[in-house]
């Protein structure tokens, strides 16, 4: 991590080399040279996301944190349309393989490392439970940490706040948190988080997708900004953030 300011553009064609797209809800996706990464896919059924998984156009790799339909609705459907390597849990990987026929996925569990196109990830822990749609055990959810030359951005999937957020302290360019509540830490906890992790930069995640999660992100922008060091970015969906 440099000691640089971090350079966070909000406009399709930044400073920066590597982007991340919000297409609402938990679903992300991170651009670097000619790669691209998916986080949780959750396109069809996402009242936020206005692309269909026919729009997109390229997906070298898509990362699952938990077993969750809202995170893994669109997985097989996308790893068809695009080609891309699945990486998550060895349970949800074996269930898209065998029961959803992905050709391509790559198993792992917490404390694990993979590689990713020009980086790699590893799988953190997090406190959350893991069921897939069909009621298959969907093995235990988990935060990432992607890894690429000279980025750590952290996606800490559904989780509540947890010690576990302090093993990265000082470590992390952009952290990516749920704000939402009910179902994840709220706007209060992820602030906890980053007053414990210290990221350059954080970004808002799993909320305003339906009325029971519906926060105030501008809100918390001011709060993680008055009451840390870390710099907030609250996206629109589909705004490309080059950091
Ligand atoms: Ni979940
Ligand atoms: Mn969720």
């Amino acid at each position: 991590m440099s000691g640089d300011a971090m350079d966070m553009a909000t406009q399709e064609a930044g400073n920066g080399k590597w982007g991340m797209t919000w297409f609402g809800h938990a679903t992300w996706r991170v651009q670097y040279g000619d790669s691209v990464v998916w986080v949780d896919p959750f396109l069809a059924d996402n009242p936020s996301c206005p692309i269909t998984v026919e729009e997109v156009e390229r997906a070298d790799a898509i990362l699952v944190t938990h077993g969750h339909f809202d995170h893994v609705a669109d997985v097989a459907a996308l790893a068809k349309h695009t080609g891309a390597v699945v990486v998550a849990n060895f349970e949800i990987a074996q269930w898209l393989s065998g029961k959803h026929g992905v050709a391509n996925t790559v198993g792992m569990n917490v404390g694990g490392r993979a590689p990713l196109p020009q980086g790699s990830v590893k799988m953190v822990p997090a406190i959350h439970s893991s069921s897939l749609p069909d009621g298959t055990y969907g093995g235990l959810a988990a935060g990432l940490v992607l890894e690429f030359e000279d980025r750590r951005l952290y996606f800490a999937g559904d989780t509540s706040l947890c010690s576990e957020m302090k093993l990265l302290t000082g470590s992390i360019d952009v952290a990516v948190l749920p704000i939402g509540d009910l179902f994840t830490m709220g706007p209060e906890d992820s602030l906890e988080a980053v007053r414990w992790m210290q990221p350059r930069g954080v970004l808002p995640s799993h909320y305003n997708t339906w009325p029971p999660i519906q926060q105030d992100a501008a809100a918390w922008k001011s709060s993680v900004e008055s009451e840390t060091s870390s710099r907030a970015y609250v996206p629109e969906v589909g705004q490309t953030l080059w950091i």
